[in-house]
Formats: structure tokens, sequence, C-alpha cells
């Protein structure tokens, strides 16, 4: 029976197969090599790409804490109104990856900065993209944890504040508000800036951030239990065909030739390797495929047809495959990892990161402890409970590091955060889809009149955020309506304060 490791990021799962390999958790590639990810980059010209020098260190006054790097934003002027005008700016706080693919991404932002005269700027987090500390150079950045040291959430949040502060010193708009977005650990980044640095943003909008699934506030389980509700309401015979396949993969990959059966059945090149990266590759594929379940096709994560998920039950529920598991695996696995039709084989081994998510690994070792990983005897991956002793020992091995499970809840608040923050928070939206995974560890309920949650019965992982569509449907048009609402409601009341000259 295979055991699963599931290291997960907003990205990055993984599989931990049968005989105990845990490969990196890094970003599932497409296993396409044909695929052209500059053909999306179309809207390369929405902003202009600056960097800022960056302290390295916002929390030690050692002198090496002193070093500096490069850090990367982009910027749009279009719309903004101006320094004169107290027009706002709207700043999205970049994630686990390249900020271009993140910005790209956020058609939200482009879409409103005309309604509100907003500038917009993207800042890219520490040791992704082009923000390499170390003079630029990732693999000395990366090489362990003496220099990965400097990678963490507090870190970034400080950059952010450092950055905006200065760039609104450097526009003279020191009044002009600001706001902040962000999806994913984005969104978990934005909440906890608004949180930390209230004097800097005046709201938040958080998307799809699962601030509470740290230290057991959510269930182990709720991220899988999601996921299996997404595939068994599109069909019970599709959750049961997933279900069993697991042991029939266990089964067939123990007899004889039965591996080179395997390969055939699901197109693997020739590298092919054993039935545990095969169970990971097709639990990556359900996984990413949930969460990037929208109602329109999409190229976020691989290109996909919209409702990808009814796709693939589609797919195991054709009466054409029979009776045959495996043809109606491949036929879910071909929606992910070969929707554009390109692939020629799939590759098991490959790693690429085309939007380098690989830091997270190391995130994923220190603060970002998330409990996503077991399995009731009802999911439709095998039955598993949560081990936190497994995420040890592969952090030990991997960085010769313990990971500090409590520390993220310590620093930003998880436990009974509806009653902390009903005191003390204000202006946060919380989005939340409820087909995404990641849902069970959002804020679902309204915390107070400012601290609202947003729910989408229907909706994915940040899909609020994606550039809208002709064909999108009625309630993610709602969703946005309300957001661009409740932030033109923050921006009135703050043009009042600072209208009212006793406010000072
Ligand atoms: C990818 O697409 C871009 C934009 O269409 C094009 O300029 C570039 O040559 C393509 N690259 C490859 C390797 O096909
Ligand atoms: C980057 O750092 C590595 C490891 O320290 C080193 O081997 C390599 O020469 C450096 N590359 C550059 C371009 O300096
Ligand atoms: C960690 O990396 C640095 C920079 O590449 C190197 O100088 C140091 O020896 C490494 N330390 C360990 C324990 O490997
Ligand atoms: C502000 O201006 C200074 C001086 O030109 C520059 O070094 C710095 O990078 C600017 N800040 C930002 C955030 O661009
Ligand atoms: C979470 O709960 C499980 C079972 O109730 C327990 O074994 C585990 O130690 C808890 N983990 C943490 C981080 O509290
Ligand atoms: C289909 O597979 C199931 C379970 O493997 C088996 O019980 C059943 O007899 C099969 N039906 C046909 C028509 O082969
Ligand atoms: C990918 O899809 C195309 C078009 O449907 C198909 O011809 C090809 O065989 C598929 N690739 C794999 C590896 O299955
Ligand atoms: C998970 O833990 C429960 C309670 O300790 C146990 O009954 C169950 O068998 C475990 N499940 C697995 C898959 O190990």
């Amino acid at each position: 029976m295979a055991i699963w490791v599931v290291v997960v990021w907003f990205a990055a799962l993984t599989q931990l197969s049968s005989s105990s390999i845990i490969t990196s958790p890094g970003f599932p590639s497409p296993a396409i090599k044909s695929v052209n990810h500059s053909k999306s980059k179309s809207k390369a010209k929405l902003y202009e790409e600056k960097f800022y020098t960056q302290i390295l260190d916002h929390f030690n006054y050692n002198p090496p804490s002193y070093h500096t790097f490069q850090q990367r934003y982009l910027i749009n002027h279009k719309h903004w109104g101006g320094a004169a005008n107290n027009s706002p700016i709207f700043v999205y706080t970049g994630n686990e990856g390249d900020i271009e693919w993140f910005a790209q991404n956020t058609g939200f932002m482009f879409e409103t900065a005309p309604l509100f005269n907003a500038l917009l700027v993207f800042i890219e987090h520490r040791f992704y993209g082009k923000s390499i500390p170390f003079g630029g150079n990732k693999t000395l950045a990366y090489s362990n944890s003496s220099t990965l040291g400097w990678l963490s959430s507090t870190q970034a949040l400080a950059d952010y504040a450092t950055l905006v502060l200065d760039l609104k010193h450097n526009l003279s708009a020191t009044d002009s508000p600001v706001i902040v977005f962000g999806g994913s650990y984005g969104g978990m980044l934005a909440a906890w800036f608004r949180l930390k640095y209230p004097h800097v943003a005046i709201g938040a909008l958080s998307s799809s951030a699962p601030i509470l699934n740290f230290d057991n506030i959510t269930s182990p389980f709720s991220f899988n239990d999601i996921i299996t509700k997404d595939f068994r309401s599109e069909s019970e015979n599709c959750y049961k065909v997933i279900k069993r396949s697991w042991q029939e993969i266990d089964d067939t990959a123990a007899k004889p030739g039965g591996l080179e059966i395997l390969r055939k059945a699901f197109r693997i090149c020739k590298n092919y390797i054993s039935a545990g990266y095969l169970e990971g590759w097709l639990g990556t594929a359900f996984t990413y495929t949930a969460m990037t379940d929208y109602p329109t096709p999409t190229n976020f994560l691989n290109p996909l047809p919209a409702y990808p998920v009814k796709q693939m039950c589609k797919a195991i529920d054709d009466p054409k495959t029979g009776n045959n598991t495996f043809e109606k695996l491949y036929g879910a696995a071909n929606i992910y990892y070969n929707y554009s039709g390109d692939a020629t084989c799939f590759d098991l081994a490959d790693d690429s990161d085309p939007h380098g998510l690989g830091g997270w690994t190391w995130q994923a070792c220190t603060e970002m402890i998330l409990l996503t990983d077991g399995n009731t005897v009802d999911s439709m991956f095998p039955p598993s409970n949560y081990s936190y002793n497994d995420r040890l020992q592969f952090c030990k091995d991997r960085f010769n590091i313990e990971p500090r499970p409590t520390w993220a809840p310590t620093e930003f608040g998880a436990r009974h955060i509806h009653r902390v923050l009903k005191r003390f928070g204000s202006n946060i939206i919380f989005f939340n889809g409820l087909r995404d995974p990641w849902s069970g560890g959002g804020v679902l309920k309204d915390i107070s009149k400012t601290v609202v949650a947003i729910v989408a019965k229907k909706g994915a992982h940040h899909v609020d955020l994606r550039f809208s569509t002709n064909e999108d449907p009625k309630w993610l048009k709602e969703v946005r309506k309300r957001e661009v609402h409740i932030i033109s409601k923050w921006l009135s009341q703050y043009y009042h304060d600072l209208a009212d000259s006793s406010n000072y």
C-alpha cells in the first residue's frame, strides 16, 4: 500500500512513494516540454520592472545583517491619479515565485485600477524570481540554511513595508492610501500585512488564504476531504474508480512486467520510475485540478478547460473505456497534463519549475507547517494520518533543521481568530471558494462589519483575482462587484479622515 506524504504548497504537493522516496516538493511541472510559456507573456506590457536596494535582515543589527540585495517590483502608472490627488496605491504582496507570473494572473487589480485611479505595484518576494540575495546568485542563496535563513514571511512583510514607504516618499505621495492584495500565500501575507502594518496599508484583500491551516486549528483531513468532495460531487463512479485505482496500481506494479504495463497504459516516457511516482503524478493532477477548477478555460498551472474536475470525471466515466481503470485514469491525467495536445509522452521525473517556486521547500520546513496530509477512510486517496514526523524527517535530511510549527500562529495569530480580530482588526476581505481544498483553512465567516468573509460555493483558488472574461458566471461577477464596493468604502472613509483636520 502506498504511503502518501504530501508536502503541500499552494503549489507544491509531492508524493512519498511506497519505496519511501521523497522527491523534492517542487512545483508540479506540466511534463510537456513543448509548452511555450512565453506565449502567455503577451501581457508583459502591463508594467514596468524596477529594482530597489533592500536590506537583508530587518531584525538584527549584526553587521552581516546590513547586507543588501536587489528586490524587484513591477509598477503601472497608467491610471494613477497622482500624488496631488492622493490617489490610491494598490500593492500586490508577492508569493513564492516569479512576480510576473502572479501579476499576469491578477487581472482584478488591472481591471479595478481605472475605477479608483490607482497606481499598481507588484512586489516580488525575497529569494524568488529576480529578487535573490547574495548578489543575485541563486545557487549561493539556496545553498543551505546559512543563507536560506533569511527567507521568511516576517522578513518579506518588512521588505514590503520598507519598499512601499520609500516609494511613497519618492513619489511625494505620503498621503496616498495603500491597499494590499494577494492570493494564496500572497493572500496570507496581505492579511498579515494589514494586521502588522496598519500604518502602511488601510485595507487588505486576502484571497484564498489558509491562515487557519496551522497547529491543528484546521483538521489535517480537511484539504483532501474537499478534493474528494469535488470529484465525488461530479459522479459516484468517478470517485470510486479513483479510490480503487491506487491498490490496482500497487498490485500491477508488484507483478512481473507490471511496471511496463503501467508505463504503456499511462504513456510514460522511458525514464519511468515506480508505482509511487505514478501515484504522486496522478495525485498532483487531481489536487491541482481541484484547486484550479475555474469556470472558464485557463492557463494558470497548466492549460485547462472550463470546469476541469467535471472534464476529468467525464473521461473516467466514459463508457468507451469499459472496465479499464488505467485507461480511465490516463484519460483524466490527459486533461491536466496534455490539454494542449502537445505531449508525446509523460515524464514522471520532470522537476522543471517554470515559475521558480523551489524556495517553498525551505518555507515548508521552517514556518509554513500547513496541516493538509491526512486522508480519512472515505478519501479518494489512500487513507493516512497526518504525520508531523514525516515532515520533520524530511526537513532534517534536506536542510538539517527542525520546523517551528507553532511560530506562524504565534507571530500572526490564528487560534480564536474571530474573537481576536473582532476587537482588533479592520478592513480585511477574506475571499474563499469552497471547491478549493485550501478553503478549509480559510476565514469563512464574517468577523466584524469591516473584517468580512466572502464565500463562493462554486469558487476555486483565488478565482476572484483572475482576469474577467465574457463567460464569467454571475456569482463571480457578484463577488468582484462586492469587493470593489467594499474597497471604495475603505477609500471614502480614508479621504474623509484625511479631510478632517482634527485627525492628525
Ligand atoms: C514562444 O512564443 C513567443 C511569443 O509568441 C515567441 O516569440 C517565441 O519565439 C516562442 N519560443 C519558442 C521556443 O517557440
Ligand atoms: C554562485 O555561487 C556558487 C556557489 O557559491 C559558485 O560556485 C558560483 O561560481 C557563483 N556564480 C557566480 C556567477 O558568481
Ligand atoms: C553553506 O553554504 C555556504 C555558502 O555556499 C558555505 O560556505 C558553507 O560551507 C555551507 N555550510 C554547510 C554546513 O554546508
Ligand atoms: C527612491 O529613490 C531612490 C533615489 O533615486 C532610489 O534609490 C530608490 O530605489 C527609490 N525607491 C524605490 C522604491 O524605487
Ligand atoms: C494535532 O492533533 C493530533 C491528533 O489529535 C496530535 O497527535 C498532534 O500532536 C497535534 N499536532 C499539533 C501540532 O498540535
Ligand atoms: C469490472 O471490474 C470489476 C472490479 O474490478 C469486476 O468486479 C467486474 O466483474 C468487471 N466487469 C466486467 C464487465 O469486466
Ligand atoms: C496528447 O494529446 C494528443 C491529442 O489528443 C494525443 O495525440 C497525444 O497522444 C497525447 N499525448 C499523450 C502522452 O498521451
Ligand atoms: C489513523 O489513526 C487512527 C487512530 O489512531 C487509527 O485508528 C487508524 O488506523 C490510523 N489510520 C491509518 C491509515 O494509519
